[in-house]
């Protein structure tokens, strides 16, 4: 019995990985570096552009994405603000639950906390993995979130993708096998150039999971470089105490 509670205990991360992968899809793996200033003030475009009609990140105000983001007030109330909000403002939506389950049938989740729950791997596949599905409402069913009431908002970027089955093969349930989701070219970017944007985008959620993490880290890059110029003081002060006793 308390070998088998070990065993368990030992198994017990793996579980987590299995419903972290999304429901037995692949995840790829976004590269996110939230360090990286460039992309997130990129990533905070597009999701300004295209994610916050639909989607707040509530627990972040303009200023201090601006403030983190090396932005000056100006250039967030420029790029950032289309709705009359004060640049101190959260950023939340005007889109109502009630209205949101009209239209989609769901409440739109916040997406503050999204990169923590979900992963940055499990966004940023399903962020490319829509594809053409005339049984639903808005036309896409999505291989990480099945029948998500999410419209494909990066279409005009991506184009299209359609769904190729494996030949002859069936399910358990007698549902055909998804072999790949093939691009109908119809896009504006390449597929390397929109996993590029959707990797921004996924940076910017990493960040704004957690903004203080810019700070920690850079933070923490001179607790170390402290330490190690300390090592040799205390190490040259040691033989120096230590000279005359031996
Ligand atoms: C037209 C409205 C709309 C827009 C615009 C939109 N979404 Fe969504 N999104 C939804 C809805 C509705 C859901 C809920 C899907 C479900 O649960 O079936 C959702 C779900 C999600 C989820 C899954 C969250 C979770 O916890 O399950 C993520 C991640 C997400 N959206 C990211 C984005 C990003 C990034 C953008 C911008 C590129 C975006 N969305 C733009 C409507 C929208």
């Amino acid at each position: 019995m308390k070998k088998l509670i070990l065993i368990s205990l030992l198994l017990l991360p793996f579980a987590g990985n299995v419903s972290a992968s999304g429901g037995g899809v692949h995840l790829d793996h976004a590269p996110v570096d939230v360090s990286n200033k460039a992309s997130l003030q990129r990533g905070a475009k597009y999701f300004v552009n295209y994610c916050l009609g639909c989607h707040s990140t509530k627990y972040s105000r303009y200023s201090r994405v601006g403030e983190d983001l090396g932005l000056t007030t100006l250039q967030v109330e420029d790029n950032f603000i289309f709705t009359g909000a004060n640049v101190r403002d959260q950023m939340k939506i005007a889109l109502r639950d009630k209205e949101a389950r009209h239209w989609f049938g769901t409440a739109v989740p916040d997406l503050s906390l999204v990169a923590r729950a979900k992963g940055t791997d499990w966004i940023y596949t399903y962020l490319r993995s829509f594809y053409l599905d005339d049984s639903r409402p808005f036309g896409v069913n999505n291989l990480v979130l099945k029948n998500a009431s999410m419209p494909h908002v990066l279409w005009e970027l991506q184009g299209w993708q359609k769904a190729v089955y494996k030949e002859g093969e069936k399910t358990a349930a007698g549902d055909p096998v998804l072999d790949h989701l093939e691009s109908d070219g119809s896009g504006q970017l390449s597929a390397k150039q929109y996993d590029k944007v959707v990797l921004d985008i996924v940076n910017f959620l990493a960040y704004v999971g957690e903004p203080a993490q810019l700070q920690r880290k850079q933070l923490g890059f001179w607790v170390l470089a402290f330490l190690a110029v300390f090592f040799v003081v205390a190490y040259m002060l040691k033989k120096e105490y230590w000279k005359d006793i031996h």
